[in-house]
């Protein structure tokens, strides 16, 4: 199993519901790391949650302190890594990403859309959660195929099953 020195063991990506949370939380554990999410580090450095982010001070800044938070991450935490499902649309953290060994959590629509459900938590998904995320998985779906260096689906799977499957492709880089 091979690692950017003193980055992540691997780092998960993935739109909303694809689970990244769940399954990064099983592998952690399968491995014996820590698992954390980027969106948990943008939280505690603004000291409010997302959806209070978004509604105070907007998308960009948003982006920004989660663009900064992928960065510290990518240096300093040397367990498994999800990044929230828009992190991917930085430059700079696409760039980044390179040398690590990035999980792309595919999933199909249908799936996604149950998991999400109203979207609650998600503000992106407020509006009308089907066309958000419809929208925004088309647009993202190049870029996350782009930082991937290995993609696991998990259309019809159990999060078991998807992190057991993580594991193996871990274990064989
Ligand atoms: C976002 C996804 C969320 C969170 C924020 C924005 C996005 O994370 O970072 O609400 O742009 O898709 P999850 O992918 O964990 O839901």
């Amino acid at each position: 199993m091979t690692a950017a020195v003193g980055g992540p063991v691997a780092v998960l990506v993935g739109p909303p519901g694809a689970g990244k949370s769940t399954v990064g939380a099983l592998v952690g554990a399968a491995l014996n790391r820590r698992f954390a999410d980027t969106d948990e580090f943008v939280e505690a450095t603004a000291g409010k949650s997302i959806p209070e982010i978004f509604f105070d001070d907007g998308e960009a800044h948003f982006r920004k302190l989660e663009a900064g938070a992928v960065a510290t991450a990518l240096e300093s935490f040397d367990g498994v890594l999800a990044l929230g499902g828009g992190a991917i649309l930085s430059d700079q953290t696409r760039a980044l990403l390179h040398g690590h060994v990035v999980v792309y959590l595919a999933i199909d629509f249908a799936d996604a859309i149950k998991r999400v459900g109203l979207g609650a938590g998600r503000p992106l998904l407020a509006m009308n959660p089907r066309a958000a995320l419809k929208h925004l998985m088309d647009q993202r779906r190049p870029l996350y195929e782009e930082v991937a260096t290995v993609t696991v689906d998990t259309s019809g799977r159990t999060p078991d099953q998807v992190a057991a499957a993580v594991v193996t492709e871990l274990r064989s880089q």
